[in-house]
């Protein structure tokens, strides 16, 4: 197959090419990513991207499934993918690109939208939670999303998604159409598979702390957004919920502090019980300065060269025309190759 990079490997003296394995993720351009997102998943994308082929794209067709304002669309895009440069993901190591970019996003949703089944889509849970939410705005493209992201994943012949457990309904109807398609056409797709990272820990809401941390909490004070200034992520940490018995030890009844200890113990590496030791008769206004310092310290360079990043929009779209470029060579081979198996006609 004609895809993915290829390295030299010297063990026992000969030179064996060897194929990494492809990851592709995408992300929506919704703009605030939490330090939730980072400590479960942005930052572990960085350490990925020595042993696999990595594919990452800013999903813009996927956000236009609900209502958005175009303006506040586009810069959103700029901010997402300059932050994924930002966190360290290397594009020349990378394939860091736009999803509305490269037109076989489109083109492949269409072709397995006809091998995908009308009840399979009305049973996907984010369907019905998102009309649900947007009761006057339940369309098309809202219905078919799982579709356009079956496309993005067998477009790059992806090996492993990283998943959270919000998309694992996504990547299953991705391998059933996948395999569904191979059954009539013959080996033409790569069955991906979910891809479980080593530390999953999960940040809870400040204000909430038994619901996951979101960008999308009414409450602001629920959440620190990766680009949040130092100043808003003290205050914000400041008002984080605790409770009043007083002892830092993480414990069920105790989610306000244990998701403190959590959020202190990620980033500095730290066993919970350590974590404990540390803060023996301490308060709770000692574990909120040392988690702001940590935070604010963890964060500070990928913040810098974010602003780098977005203060030259010019550089910002050459590096988007290189992932396009990259991403555009794979997937239009892909692409041709399913038309070819579908019975269209492919012309030079
Ligand atoms: N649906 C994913 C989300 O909301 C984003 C996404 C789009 C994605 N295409 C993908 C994730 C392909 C993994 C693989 O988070």
């Amino acid at each position: 197959m004609l895809c993915g990079s290829y390295y030299r490997n010297h063990t026992h003296g000969v030179n064996v090419m060897e194929q990494k394995k492809t990851i592709f993720s995408g992300i929506q351009p919704s703009g605030g990513l939490t330090i939730g997102n980072y400590i479960g998943a942005l930052r572990n994308w960085k350490s990925l991207q020595n042993e696999y082929d990595c594919y990452y794209s800013v999903v813009d067709l996927h956000a236009v499934t609900v209502r958005q304002v175009p303006s506040e669309l586009r810069r959103r895009v700029y901010e997402t993918f300059a932050l994924l440069l930002a966190l360290g993901l290397d594009p020349n190591e990378n394939t860091v690109f736009v999803q509305s970019h490269v037109p076989a996003h489109s083109q492949m949703c269409w072709a397995l939208n006809c091998y995908t089944y009308y009840g399979e889509l009305g049973r996907m849970t984010q369907f019905k939670e998102k009309s649900e939410r947007h009761p006057d705005n339940i369309n098309a493209g809202l219905f078919d999303y799982p579709v356009l992201m079956a496309g993005d994943i067998l477009l790059y012949n992806t090996d492993l998604v990283p998943v959270g457990a919000d998309q694992k309904q996504h990547l299953e109807i991705t391998r059933d159409i996948a395999i569904r398609f191979n059954n009539i056409y013959g080996d033409v797709f790569k069955v991906p598979e979910p891809y479980i990272p080593k530390m999953g820990a999960r940040v809870m809401s400040l204000q909430e702390p038994t619901k996951k941390m979101s960008k999308s909490d009414e409450n602001e004070n629920g959440f620190i957004a990766i680009l949040d200034e130092p100043d808003v992520i003290a205050r914000k940490l400041k008002r984080a919920v605790t409770d009043s018995e007083g002892s830092i030890v993480a414990r069920e009844d105790k989610p306000g502090v244990t998701n403190l200890m959590g959020i202190l113990g990620a980033l500095t590496g730290k066993t919970m019980e350590e974590i404990e030791d540390d803060f023996a008769g301490k308060g709770y206004g000692h574990l909120k300065s040392a988690v702001t310092d940590v935070v604010i310290e963890e964060l500070r360079p990928i913040q810098e060269e974010f602003k780098r990043l977005i203060s030259d929009k010019a550089q910002l779209e050459e590096l988007m025309k290189q992932g396009r470029d990259k991403a555009n060579r794979v997937a239009g081979r892909t692409m041709a190759k399913v038309y070819k198996k579908m019975g269209f006609i492919g012309l030079r």
